[in-house]
């Protein structure tokens, strides 16, 4: 495993100031509301951006993120490598990548435990993996090609899931814990992915949390779902990220929160964006629970999670 330094480049002459991600709330960049960030009283915690939208060259989405990233903490976040994939990250790929975390100098990076390319193929989903130890290997050998590339640790997030493997031979929590353990990674704790993961599969979302390696997260997202239906007819959540978080999911995050102290909290919005206010509420809701329920767990006032 190598070890890295921090979570700062380690290399070149900076083109930005150092802004490590606050333990504060932030929000998914879209372009329409660059205009209005930069010109809102109210100064969100950070930004982030997905890696694979600014894998080109040059234009105005560039200009963009570089005046957003001379104000504000950034975050890039990749939903293209392909952790998980049987045939071997794509070197281009993750090149490209790299040249991303170069440009901008971001707080944090991250990537998704889950597959989305095999050999030339590309799917534009993110695919659920076995727990078991021979992707146990395969993920933590893949990581840590990814950090040495880049020259710093990721994020990896656990994943929303709708279907589970028979071969899996150990839970998510402890397939998670020991990718973190052979990589040296930190983790992106998705708490709309395990309420999501924790309806579709059956799972307690408190015994998910209480399994899940708390001291290793460093980043927090938060996000919206849909009600479907599967076949038989049963509730089916899909991580849609077009709504307000839901009730369940903010209590889940007081839980967290009330255990971990302060963490950067990100509120995603993908699909169905609505105007840069309606975002800034929901990050607002963040900060106020991370105001309320974060310095008291630094003093060891932690609630029982049950
Ligand atoms: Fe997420």
């Amino acid at each position: 495993m190598t070890q890295f330094a921090s979570s700062t480049p380690t290399s070149g002459v900076s083109r930005f100031p150092s802004k490590p991600l606050p333990p504060r709330a932030g929000a998914g960049l879209k372009t329409g509301h660059i205009d209005a960030i930069l010109a809102d009283d109210y100064r969100i915690g950070f930004l982030e951006v997905h890696a694979e939208n600014y894998m080109g060259d040059g234009g105005p989405a560039h200009r963009a993120l570089a005046a957003i990233r001379a104000e504000f903490p950034l975050s890039v976040h990749g939903v293209g490598l392909s952790i998980g994939s049987r045939t071997g990250l794509d070197p281009d790929h993750l090149d490209r990548l790299a040249r991303v975390v170069e440009r901008y100098e971001p707080g944090m990076v991250s990537e998704h435990l889950a597959w989305s390319s095999h050999d030339a193929g590309y799917f534009n989903d993110l695919l659920p993996l076995p727990y078991d130890q021979a992707t146990l290997d395969l993920v933590a050998g893949h990581i840590g090609r990814v950090q040495d590339r880049l020259k710093r640790p990721i994020l990896l997030e656990n994943p929303s899931t709708y279907v589970a493997f028979e071969q899996s031979t150990m839970s998510e929590t402890d397939f998670i814990r020991e990718v973190a353990r052979k990589s040296g990674c930190g983790l992106l704790l998705d708490i709309n992915n395990v309420f999501v993961s924790a309806t579709n599969h059956g799972w307690k979302p408190l015994q998910y949390l209480r399994d899940f390696p708390l001291e290793l997260v460093e980043e927090i997202h938060l996000a919206g779902h849909a009600e479907d239906t599967d076949d038989e007819g049963d509730l089916l959540l899909i991580d849609a990220h077009d709504r307000p978080v839901a009730d369940p999911v903010w209590k889940l995050y007081e839980i967290v929160i009330s255990q971990a102290g302060p963490l950067p909290t990100l509120i995603e919005w993908d699909n169905d964006v609505p105007e840069w206010p309606v975002l800034r509420h929901e990050a607002k809701l963040a900060e106020a629970i991370l105001d309320r329920l974060g310095p008291a767990s630094m003093l060891g006032s932690r609630h029982a999670a049950e």
